[in-house]
């Protein structure tokens, strides 16, 4: 099966409050032109005084958000962030969260590739890629999420020791991450045990497990 085709997904829009609760909508203007008239991404921005010391975890194309919110289930003293563009998706993680009334994750729908200037130094105890877009065309390709400036900023933003977690089926995309990943200064190799069999599915990893597909991982520490 092509890989734009996937399963098309029939959503409900959240209702206000919920929607007020756990979606932000950061606009690309906005993020291009002034992204300091918004909020940061740390716990102290996004989570309230309750929950502004917690550990923080940021998901980066997080889909339909099944890994988040079961991340975020097991571990309510951790806050946990996704980001993605796609709206439909994002509802559909927004009901999964308010469905359990979750109170330490956030959905933000916003391109990721805007949103550097909006993390915060030394922030984030961890960061996923899970199953990121490997892009079909050459244009689709340099943009990429996974790249050398992806690296670089997600070394600033991460706390020492924190773990940059990226999984892929796509093997040319790997062989791509892992050769960055030699290349990039600051970073310890880890092996897989940062993404293990226990560690939730995601909506694609499941698919693509489905069809037979295997997936690599990549855990890097930042030094
Ligand atoms: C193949 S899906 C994987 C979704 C999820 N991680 C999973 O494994 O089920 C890739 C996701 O990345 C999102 N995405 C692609 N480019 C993005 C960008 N620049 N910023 C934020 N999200 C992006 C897409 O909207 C899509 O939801």
């Amino acid at each position: 099966m092509p890989r734009g085709k996937l399963g098309r997904m029939k959503v409900e829009t959240p209702d206000e409050e919920t929607a007020r609760r756990y979606l932000l909508w950061l606009p690309g203007e906005r993020l291009h032109h002034e992204p300091e008239t918004l909020p940061r991404i740390s716990s102290q921005a996004l989570f309230g005084p309750f929950r502004s010391d917690a550990p923080l975890e940021l998901e980066i194309g997080c889909g339909t958000g099944e890994f988040l919110r079961s991340r975020a289930e097991s571990r309510p003293g951790t806050n946990f962030v996704g980001v993605d563009l796609h709206v439909k998706s994002l509802y559909r993680a927004v009901s999964g969260a308010a469905e359990r009334e979750l109170d330490n994750v956030l959905f933000v729908r916003a391109d990721f590739n805007l949103l550097y200037p909006l993390l915060v130094p030394e922030s984030l105890a961890a960061a996923y890629l899970l199953f990121p877009d490997p892009g079909m065309k050459e244009r689709q390709r340099r943009r990429r999420i996974f790249s050398g400036r992806f690296l670089q900023e997600m070394h600033e933003a991460l706390e020492t020791g924190g773990r940059l977690v990226a999984v892929t089926d796509h093997e040319e995309y790997f062989c791509r991450m892992v050769e960055l990943a030699e290349r990039a200064e600051g970073w310890g190799l880890a092996p897989d045990e940062g993404f293990d069999d226990s560690a939730p599915q995601t909506r694609f990893g499941s698919l693509w497990e489905g069809r037979g597909r295997s997936a690599n991982a990549l855990t890097l520490v930042k030094k």
